[in-house]
């Protein structure tokens, strides 16, 4: 079945030289070559100030890109968010951006009293992450706190599962073998979203 997918770039680095590039460039290829429809939106693209209050979070003039991407992602039925582990974590100008887009009113219902409506219900996601240190420490040493963050306490929060995590690690010393299976891994993920 031929699936809507938004692509959300997260490195700030727009270099074709980065691995995240080249992944979300398999992804990419991979979907459209089966027969999914792909847009994307990158980060570098965005050059806005952070939100500084809880007025502009709820109230604020929301910049063209992010009137952008936010459609792209309600027109999507599965998003990838792809970024580098930095400081254990999304680069701080993606989590800006996601500070942006994920805003009451688009992905957040507080009309009503209790727990928030969730407006992106029915899209599923995954997160890709490259990573210095070899998965096994982020995962095992780290608990993947940062990116289980990310999953929690902003895409389900706002409805949106499953969310497949995937993680590349090691990346300063990969091996042309092992980073030929990781862009097969990228290949699978864009044929079968969600
Ligand atoms: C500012 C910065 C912070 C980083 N923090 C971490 C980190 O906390 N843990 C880690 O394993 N790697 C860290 N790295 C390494 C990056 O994750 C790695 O260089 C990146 O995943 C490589 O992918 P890219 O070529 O797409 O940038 C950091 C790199 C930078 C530039």
């Amino acid at each position: 079945m031929s699936r809507n997918i938004t692509i959300l770039y997260g490195h700030p680095d727009s270099s074709e030289k980065r691995l995240c590039y080249a992944l979300a460039k398999a992804y990419q290829d991979a979907a459209q070559l089966t027969g999914h429809a792909v847009r994307r939106i990158n980060l570098s693209d965005f050059d806005c100030s952070s939100i500084l209050s809880e007025e502009d979070f709820n109230h604020g003039a929301v910049p063209k890109i992010i009137n952008e991407a936010q459609e792209a992602i309600e027109w999507a039925d599965h998003i990838l968010l792809i970024f580098p582990l930095w400081m254990g974590s999304m680069p701080g100008k993606f989590k800006m951006f996601l500070e942006h887009i994920f805003r009451p009113g688009f992905a957040l219902d507080y009309s009503k009293k209790g727990f928030p409506g969730q407006l992106l219900k029915g899209k599923s996601a995954d997160v890709v992450v490259t990573m210095g240190m070899p998965t096994v420490a982020y995962n095992g040493y780290y608990f993947s706190h940062g990116i289980r963050n990310l999953r929690r306490n902003i895409l389900y929060f706002c409805g949106i599962k499953p969310v497949h995590l995937t993680y590349f690690g090691g990346v300063n010393s990969v091996k042309k073998k092992t980073l030929s299976r990781w862009m097969d891994k990228m290949h699978y993920l864009g044929e079968n979203p969600g």
